[in-house]
């Protein structure tokens, strides 16, 4: 299973992925890492490992459609069977979407449908939840509304900041997408393109998700 990983920062899901790949538990090869921050450390840690990287920038101003298509010719010219936003702080247009039909997948700090968007650990502590988490999904053209493939949770401490719980919330991450990634390189998670064309998807109707 040929994956390319989309990052836009620190990277620390990308090396829990690259560990688990040593580890021989997660059944990928990394193909390339392709960002939209020039100076994302992801970026570095891949160069580093020997994994083609790429940046398409998108600066203030710039035209998002060109954007977009750039997106997908960088990552469609890796050849991946997968694509998996680790960090990814933008919103896929229809380019990316449609040549990778229901072979994208995301990793959310929340436990989703809760909590979308980018202040996942901040929104579960302002909105009281005693019990927050991640979420793996496959990305349609919503802001995390894809169908959900996997989640864990964590505790929300009475003392906790944002950065306490979202740190709390990678530990899991960590574990979880790697293995997710892994669940869909055997097989034993099925993606259906079907479940998120053209919008928001309906969870119903088609994925098999086996326990992980
Ligand atoms: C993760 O918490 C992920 O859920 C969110 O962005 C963060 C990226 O962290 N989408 P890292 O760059 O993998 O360390």
């Amino acid at each position: 299973m040929d994956a390319v990983v989309l990052v836009s920062g620190r990277g620390s899901n990308l090396r829990a992925i690259c560990d688990a790949i040593d580890e021989g538990t997660c059944d990928a090869n990394i193909v390339g890492v392709v960002s939209d921050r020039k100076k994302a450390a992801a970026l570095e840690f891949a160069a580093k490992r020997g994994i083609p990287t790429r940046v398409v920038a998108l600066r203030k101003g710039d035209d998002r459609d060109s954007w977009n298509d750039s997106l997908a010719d960088e990552v469609a010219a890796l050849n991946p069977d997968m694509i998996v936003l680790a960090g990814f702080m933008r919103v896929l247009g229809a380019p990316l979407l449609e040549r990778f039909p229901g072979r994208i997948i995301n990793v959310h700090p929340a436990l989703l449908p809760s909590f979308a968007g980018h202040s996942g650990p901040k929104d579960a502590l302002d909105g009281g939840v005693r019990i927050s988490g991640c979420t793996v999904h496959v990305v349609d053209a919503g802001v995390d509304t894809g169908p959900i493939l996997a989640q864990a949770a964590v505790p929300v401490l009475a003392d906790d900041t944002t950065d306490s719980l979202h740190a709390r919330i990678q530990v899991q991450e960590h574990r979880l997408l790697p293995r997710v990634i892994h669940q869909i390189a055997i097989g034993a998670i099925t993606l259906d393109p079907l479940t998120v064309s053209p919008a928001v998807a309906d969870p119903a109707r088609s994925l098999t998700v086996p326990d992980i």
